[in-house]
């Protein structure tokens, strides 16, 4: 039996469905609002509104749960591997030995680019943003493919995704050489994907490039972790490029320039800067008194969050990464006594408690990266390599849907009523 939700407007009753999910939160469909109401729901921040549906990510914001196709994204950084996690959101279930061979066959396969792509590098300033030239040059992988990928073949989708997920760490190694004046890197495909990278990132033609496990090993970990997140700002921007029928590298462009900001992606970088600000332990409480001051714009850069009002669990996850690979490395960072002294004192603190604001993700990624020896132009470079895999998880998912239409929000105007010249 279908639950109803209703609404009376100036007398008149209207009955809208609820749509059930697997579960969490149940959705009352308002498809037929405008038509039976002459009405919008607003909600600019969607901070009620459920977008679409979906069967990748599942956050429970209030227990800090975080399952990719179900399974607990902490099983998953124990007994995977990222290419096993990029697998299992796209298709929607773990490979088995034979899936996981070709599959990795194959994105190795792609983890070139054109020729060509490597001269759209020369445009940018040496000191451009990583970022930036992500953007760009992921936009113009679209060029290379844009007239033979038909969008709605499930096959053509699948070589898009394979495609995109192998050239993404390519050229996010080339874009951190071309802004150190060093050769762009070409991949070698006997390494693992993290493997991949690091050598892409750091090898030199000069020099053999030693892999180091435990670095690769947290690369690994690092990937999964971001790998998906549900509907959140650049996943969304994705889907809303992709409703428009643009090609899946063009919409992954659009979701990179989304991820940039300091208040999504960004947050990472944002961290290391706000820890070498504060400086020392002593600064602590005057950056806590500012971050609750509502007339001083500075926030708390990786604590908060819109799903989660409780520990974020990838947080936990890296910042056991972080004591390890710090150990392993032996390695000792003041910023981190930093880190881990803001978190007592926030987690006490009776704002942060009522406001649920605790450490999410990006809290302590940047100092497993600075432990990396990742520069910090690069750490949403990264963040955006890993968010690919679920980008274009809900991309295919969201073309597959027969009844996928383009997204087109509507508005409340306050501006002029109608006047003349
Ligand atoms: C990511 O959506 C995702 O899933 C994103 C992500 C993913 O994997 O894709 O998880 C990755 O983006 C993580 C978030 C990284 N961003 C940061 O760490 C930046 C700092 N955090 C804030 O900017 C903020 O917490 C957001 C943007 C993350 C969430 O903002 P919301 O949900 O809109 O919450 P809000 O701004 O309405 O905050 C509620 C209250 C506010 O107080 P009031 O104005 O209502 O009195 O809490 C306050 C905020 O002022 N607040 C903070 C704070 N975050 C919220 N106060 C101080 N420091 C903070 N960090």
């Amino acid at each position: 039996m279908v639950r109803k939700a209703t609404i009376t407007i100036d007398g008149k009753t209207v009955e809208l469905p609820i749509l059930e999910g697997s579960f969490g939160p149940a959705a009352i469909d308002v498809r037929s609002l405008y038509q039976e109401t002459g009405m919008f729901c607003y909600d600019p921040g969607f901070m009620s509104t459920a977008s679409c549906s979906s069967g990748i990510t599942y956050i429970d914001g209030d227990k800090g749960v975080l399952l990719y196709r179900g399974y607990p994204v902490d099983e998953l950084v124990e007994k995977c591997d990222f290419l096993d996690v990029a697998y299992l959101l796209f298709y929607g279930e773990l490979p088995n030995a034979q899936e996981k061979e070709e599959f990795e066959k194959s994105v190795t396969q792609h983890t070139m680019v054109h020729e060509q792509l490597r001269s759209f590098f020369q445009g940018f300033r040496r000191d451009a943003h990583p970022m930036a030239i992500m953007v760009g040059v992921v936009g113009a992988l679209s060029a290379f493919y844009h007239d033979n990928l038909d969008i709605y073949d499930p096959k053509q989708r699948e070589t898009a995704f394979h495609r995109i997920i192998a050239k993404m760490p390519t050229i996010a190694a080339m874009a951190y050489n071309y802004s150190r004046g060093c050769p762009l890197p070409y991949p070698q495909n006997d390494l693992t994907y993290a493997q991949n990278f690091l050598k892409m990132m750091f090898g030199l033609p000069s020099e053999k490039y030693q892999i180091n496990p435990i670095v690769a090993k947290a690369m690994d970990i690092i990937f999964i972790l971001h790998a998906d997140h549900e509907q959140n700002a650049s996943t969304s921007t994705v889907r809303l490029a992709g409703s428009s029928k643009a090609n899946p590298f063009a919409c992954i462009a659009s979701g990179i320039a989304a991820l940039w900001g300091p208040a999504h992606g960004g947050a990472n970088e944002a961290v290391l800067k706000m820890l070498e600000q504060i400086g020392s332990v002593e600064n602590i409480p005057a950056f806590i008194n500012r971050a609750k001051d509502k007339k001083d714009t500075f926030r708390l850069m990786g604590f908060g969050h819109r799903v989660y009002k409780n520990y974020d669990p990838r947080a936990r996850i890296m910042r056991k990464a972080c004591h390890d690979v710090l150990d392993q490395l032996g390695i000792q960072d003041p910023l981190l006594d930093i880190a881990l002294k803001l978190e007592e004192i926030a987690l006490k603190d009776q704002y942060f408690i009522d406001n649920k604001l605790y450490p999410n993700v990006d809290f302590y990624s940047g100092l497993v990266f600075r432990a990396l020896n990742i520069p910090t132009s690069m750490f949403t470079v990264i963040f955006s390599v890993a968010r690919t895999v679920g980008w274009i998880a809900h991309w295919n998912e969201m073309m597959a849907d027969p009844g996928q239409k383009i997204g087109r929000p509507r508005q409340l105007y306050t501006g002029s009523v109608l006047r003349h010249l």
